[in-house]
């Protein structure tokens, strides 16, 4: 592949289009398998778009080279009015279930077959094949010569659908295999979705659904997405539902010296590109099925896609058929189930909890149930719109989800179930009478939102610490030495409610707290007197007002130049500010409708929090006292950053650019001020510090 893969890069190689074709082919073969395959891709993925085009473009040119196994062609086929019915050439069997999903599983399969083959305890262990047992569906891919020319659903086992359309579209399905052109290879699998391009679909699924479609869902869990995909009638929308694909045995096969074991079985699929998981192992005896099935399950949750328990399948081939069947399963395989992350429950109420950002979460209080390992009695509802999607009711019985760390969630309603009393359709609203539960202020909802919230700010103690964090960040107060820990103990121990009472922390209270020394408090205590002397933009950026972010708080400080402009702005006074439309509007106009949120402010003022106020944009037709005027900015200044010094100068209707030339009006230079201040000096312009650039900022327009 190496010598292939340098004559690639060499696009002056004198082939004719039809061996170039190939050699592509090739190429882009061997590179999605190294991709998806084996998960070690050898060229970035530009590279492989550039030769997948240069392979269509030959194509293209020259139809009469076209082939099915080309990677060109998964493309998306004709709308179907139904499935063609295909009958399996081998019967497509299902597997015992182990339900017992403690060790003695494992021990009751071995146990079995170890009597089977009329074996003594003398005798030495069973060699099993361990793998996962993946939550998908069966799908059997008919390679013929190596070409992959029909994939069928299980169906009943005897017969299924013909899904060839669709699976042509799963990227990681070779179109051709490698290095195996058997007459016949039948080869079988799951086709599963992995868990984040389940979320990403259910995500885009939302979004169609709040834009109005009509005939979209959003999907319970990733099986039933994959499943839906497979058999989707039209094909440009399977394509979109991405899909995967492990194969974990065989069908029919002609001409092909299939391997004496499972695992070497698997081996050579993976060796002929076709996607095998990795998390397999082979075992010795019980032992080894029960160390397999305990690693897997703590592994579980952080697999990137769903298994609902594990497989185990002796791993000779010679022995498998000394086993035989017992009906329709066979004797040497068994699943060995994980306790189910999915259960059904009834749910009680639903509460309404505030989140630190102030978003309202309707939650579930369910008839306790034991899912995923644990009892689980709350499980998020998410928002309202989900909540009414799903038609979720008081009384119905629902599915109740938690995987790993995950809170736990309910997916869906139990229609069949659903009681003739049961309550009405949720209205988080009327639910809430349109208070915040903690905190009683209005709750809000804007026009394409999600999400109900808070319009309590920072006066909500479920916001506080949030709100906190925010004021003291960098680019809002800058309070040196006021981290997310620091904020917990603070909130926690019940000593900072509101972001004004930050500024009356004394040196008493702060060592009161765990872990807090005398050094850090004096510190915190500098950092808090430091933050003081800020600017308008930043002190209202740090209010954290929502759909304010920085550039806003600029703009708004800009066009206002004072506070009390900004708190008794009407919304339409708000619209008339550079880039705020009437979401960013309204949602101020409401924060500073909570009168604690006026209150907050006047405390930050009388705590001592100031700023220079300027006329604003609004009074702008008289000239700032800087307008025209350009300075430069050099050296380190006693007590102005570079970043306060340029909002001020701007503040004031100056210019700050970066270096010095004969339009320079001004240059502000501090400690270790270098080659600007020589040139500066050079062209003769007037050089200003600290104090000098300060007296300017308060000389009279
Ligand atoms: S072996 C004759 N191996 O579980 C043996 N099945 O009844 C055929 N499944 O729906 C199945 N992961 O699609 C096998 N590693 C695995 C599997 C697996 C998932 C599914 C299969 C079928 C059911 C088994």
């Amino acid at each position: 592949m190496a010598t292939a893969a340098a004559d690639a890069a060499d696009p002056l190689t004198p082939w004719g289009p039809g061996e170039r074709a190939a050699r592509l082919r090739a190429q882009l073969q061997h590179h999605a398998q190294r991709y998806y395959v084996l998960d070690a891709p050898e060229i970035p993925d530009a590279e492989y778009d550039r030769l997948f085009q240069e392979l269509q473009a030959i194509e293209a040119a020259h139809p009469e080279l076209l082939s099915a196994d080309s990677p060109t062609q998964r493309v998306i086929g004709k709308v179907l009015a139904g499935f063609a019915s295909v009958r399996h050439a081998l019967a497509m069997l299902s597997i015992r279930t182990e339900t017992d999903t403690t060790a003695n599983g494992a021990i009751a399969f071995d146990g079995r077959v170890r009597r089977e083959l009329e074996l003594v305890e003398a005798d030495a262990p069973i060699e099993y094949a361990a793998e996962l047992k993946f939550d998908g569906l069966a799908i059997n891919l008919r390679y013929e010569h190596g070409v992959l020319v029909q994939a069928a659903t299980r169906g009943d086992g005897e017969s299924g659908e013909d899904v060839t359309q669709n699976i042509r579209t799963i990227a990681e399905i070779p179109l051709r295999l490698s290095n195996n052109a058997a007459p016949v290879l039948e080869v079988r699998g799951e086709v599963y979705m992995r868990r984040d391009r389940f979320d990403a679909l259910n995500e885009r699924q939302r979004a169609l659904i709040a834009q109005g479609a009509k005939n979209e869902k959003t999907f319970v869990n990733p099986r039933n997405a994959a499943a839906g995909a497979v058999r989707q009638l039209d094909p440009a929308i399977a394509a979109k539902r991405p899909l995967s694909f492990f194969a974990y045995g065989l069908g029919d096969v002609q001409g092909w010296d299939v391997p004496d074991t499972h695992s070497g079985l698997l081996d050579a699929l993976a060796a002929a590109g076709v996607p095998v998981c990795r998390d397999r192992a082979v075992v010795q005896g019980a032992e080894g099925l029960i160390a397999f099935h305990m690693a897997m399950g703590a592994k579980r949750d952080a697999l990137p896609f769903d298994i609902d328990g594990v497989v185990y399948k002796v791993n000779s081939r010679a022995l498998q058929q000394r086993l035989g069947f017992v009906t329709r399963e066979p004797r040497w395989a068994v699943a060995h189930k994980y306790p189910a992350q999915e259960q059904m429950t009834l749910l009680r109420d639903i509460d309404i909890q505030v989140g630190r950002t102030g978003k309202l979460t309707p939650v579930a209080k369910l008839e306790p149930v034991f899912v995923g390992g644990t009892t689980v009695s709350n499980a998020t509802l998410h928002n309202e719109d989900e909540t009414r999607r799903k038609d979720v009711r008081i009384g119905d019985t629902v599915i109740v989800r938690r995987a790993g760390d995950v809170i736990p969630e309910v997916v869906g309603v139990v229609l069949d179930r659903r009681p003739s009393d049961v309550g009405e359709p949720f209205d988080l609203y009327r639910r809430l009478n349109g208070q915040c539960p903690i905190c009683g202020s209005a709750i809000t909802r804007e026009e394409g939102e999600v999400d109900w919230r808070c319009s309590g700010g920072l006066f909500c103690p479920a916001q506080r610490k949030q709100a906190i964090l925010h004021f003291a960040q960098r680019r809002a107060l800058d309070i040196e030495g006021l981290g997310d820990k620091l904020v917990d103990q603070l909130v926690d121990a019940g000593i900072v409610r509101t972001l004004p009472e930050l500024y009356t922390l004394g040196l008493a209270k702060l060592t009161e707290l765990d872990r807090m020394g005398e050094k850090s408090a004096v510190n915190l205590l500098a950092g808090l007197q430091g933050s003081k002397r800020t600017t308008l933009a930043r002190f209202l950026y740090g209010l954290g007002i929502r759909h304010v972010g920085e550039t806003t708080a600029k703009d708004l400080a800009k066009h206002f130049g004072g506070i009390d402009r900004v708190t008794g702005a009407t919304v339409e006074q708000l619209l008339e500010v550079h880039d705020v439309g009437p979401v960013v509007a309204q949602s101020i106009r409401t924060f500073f409708d909570q009168p604690h949120n006026v209150e907050v402010v006047e405390q930050l003022r009388s705590a001592g929090v100031h700023w220079e106020e300027t006329e604003g944009a609004v009074a702008d037709v008289a000239p700032k006292r800087l307008a025209g005027i350009t300075f430069v900015l050099t050296g380190t200044l006693p007590t102005l950053s570079r970043e306060d010094a340029k909002e001020r100068i701007e503040a004031a209707g100056g210019k700050v650019s970066g270096s010095v030339s004969r339009k320079t009006h001004f240059v502000v230079a501090g400690d270790e001020a270098g080659a600007k201040l020589d040139k500066a000096r050079e062209l003769g312009i007037a050089v200003l510090d600290e104090a000098g650039l300060l007296e300017m900022l308060r000389l009279p327009a």
